[in-house]
């Protein structure tokens, strides 16, 4: 019988109390504890950016991260940057309208370190949001696009 700890996780704004297993990684406590499979595990080994979420408003990698580590922190996922009201976040809007995804699966990943990246400042050209980026891989190829949909965020911002 495997010992687990009864977790609270403040998750998008919410308290969320789970009992998981110290070895937990935060993305698996979100997808197959929490119901929340927006954040996606390409890799599991902090390879790719697809598990990309922010703590205290700092991104990281969900798969490098265990649960229990962020206890008591701000988690966001992609689940919680739309407003209220259904209304697109700035960036979710922008990836819609410049075409940055094709299959979708690294796109919650892209779009929470796109957030991460502006709000860092680091999104004044192309060539600093492709570097700043270049942590969130995409196998559709849709980098071109992803840059022109940071780059109008981060002018709009
Ligand atoms: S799943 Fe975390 S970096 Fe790939
Ligand atoms: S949209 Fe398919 S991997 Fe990026």
């Amino acid at each position: 019988m495997v010992e687990t700890l009864p977790t609270k996780l403040d998750i998008n704004g919410e308290m969320r109390a789970i009992s998981i297993e110290p070895r937990t990684t935060l993305l698996d406590a979100l997808r197959e504890n929490l119901g929340l499979t927006g954040t996606k595990k390409g890799c599991d080994q902090g390879q790719c950016g697809a598990c990309t979420v922010h703590v205290d408003g700092q991104r990281v990698l969900a798969c490098l991260t265990l649960a229990a580590q962020v206890e008591g922190r701000q988690i966001a996922t992609i689940e919680g940057l739309s407003a209220a009201d259904g209304d697109l976040h700035p960036v979710q809007a922008a990836f819609v309208k410049h075409d940055a995804f094709q299959c979708g699966y690294c796109t919650p990943g892209q779009i929470m370190s796109a957030v991460a990246c502006i709000r860092e400042g680091r999104a004044t050209s192309d060539s600093e949001i492709r570097e700043y980026m270049s942590g969130n891989l995409c196998r559709c190829g849709a980098y071109n696009s992803i840059v022109a949909a940071v780059r109008d965020a981060a002018e709009a911002a």
